[in-house]
């Protein structure tokens, strides 16, 4: 089979290389479509030197339509995972639409389900554009908040309010105006303080990315100072999410894409052997939902 090698100095290079094989409890999967994240170029930063790629979406050899997320290995023609990381796809999902939900959504969903966000409630949601934000934008509205969604363009403002947000806030221009039951933060990085002194009484902050960095420790002390609003915060990593918890989640997910309020955001493809670009690409931070590498 073809897979993306990293050589040296990260290069990375569509070569042969023998087909993967399975151990006790794994599956060979055929890949069709591979999702491009943050999550790759920091694997790739922090010198990793074997096949990147964590979510795929493709066919077991016994034919099942799967949503597969693995370690590494999935910018690849084919990928071994563990059984309990495959996750159905019904008929009517394409493989593109499968990994852009992928991670992104179940993440999104996690975030909206600890948070506990109710009908009726404010919800702010930094990095909108990006492959969680629409997913998070999308999930809250269908719970019935009042979704405000931080971008940095009118374009992608008016694409942000076909997803269902009430209200945009350019980033580039203003700083949000209100105060928020629930902040949905993909971004974190130095802002981080002044999305938190946003929060109402009994509101709740969810960090679940770090695009713009990791916060400093002062950036928490609305905790403390706010103390009487009793503020929540939470950090929400996939990693820790049990597989169970995770295909209860999908099921979720799977549910409102059937009813028609949740829809996989698509950017744009590249062919597999074009992964360098994929991921300067999605570095550059100006995609608009998912990127995602084809098998032709
Ligand atoms: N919690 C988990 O388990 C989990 C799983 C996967 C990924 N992640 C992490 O989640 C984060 C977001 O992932 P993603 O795929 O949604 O990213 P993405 O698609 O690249 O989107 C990030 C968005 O954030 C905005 N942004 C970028 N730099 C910013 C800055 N300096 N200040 C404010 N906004 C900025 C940009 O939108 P605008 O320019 O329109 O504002 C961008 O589209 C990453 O850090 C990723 O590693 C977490």
């Amino acid at each position: 089979m073809k897979a993306v090698l990293v050589e040296p100095q990260q290069r990375l290079v569509l070569a042969e290389t023998p087909d993967p094989a399975p151990g006790p409890g794994q599956a060979v999967v055929e890949v069709e479509a591979i999702g491009v994240g943050y999550v790759d170029l920091m694997y790739l930063r922090n010198g990793a030197t074997s096949v990147p790629g964590v979510e795929i979406a493709g066919r077991t050899k016994q034919g099942q339509r799967v949503l597969a997320l693995v370690l590494s290995g999935g910018y690849a023609e084919q990928a071994v995972a563990d059984t309990d990381q495959l996750y159905p796809v019904p008929e009517g999902l394409d493989p593109f639409d499968a990994v852009a939900l992928g991670v992104n959504a179940m993440v999104a969903e996690g975030a909206v389900q600890r948070t506990a966000v109710a009908r009726g409630e404010r919800v702010l949601v930094r990095g909108a554009s990006g492959g969680i934000g629409v997913l998070a934008t999308q999930i809250a509205h269908a719970r019935g908040a009042e979704v405000t969604a931080v971008t940095s363009s009118a374009e992608y403002g008016e694409r942000l309010r076909t997803l269902g947000a009430a209200k945009i806030v350019d980033r580039t221009r203003e700083r949000p105006g209100e105060t928020y039951d629930v902040v949905i933060d993909t971004v974190a990085g130095p802002q981080v303080r002044e999305h938190l002194e946003l929060l109402r009484p009994n509101g709740r902050y969810v960090l679940c990315g770090g695009t713009a960095g990791i916060p400093e420790p002062e950036a928490f002390a609305p905790l403390m100072s706010n103390f009487h609003t009793s503020p929540t915060l939470f950090a929400f990593s996939l990693t820790s999410v049990s597989p169970e918890e995770r295909r209860k989640s999908w099921d979720r997910v799977l549910a409102l894409v059937a009813d028609g309020q949740l829809s996989a955001v698509r950017d744009r493809t590249f062919p597999l052997g074009e992964a360098a670009a994929a991921l300067q690409y999605v570095e550059h931070g100006k995609s608009f939902g998912k990127v995602v590498l084809l098998n032709e």
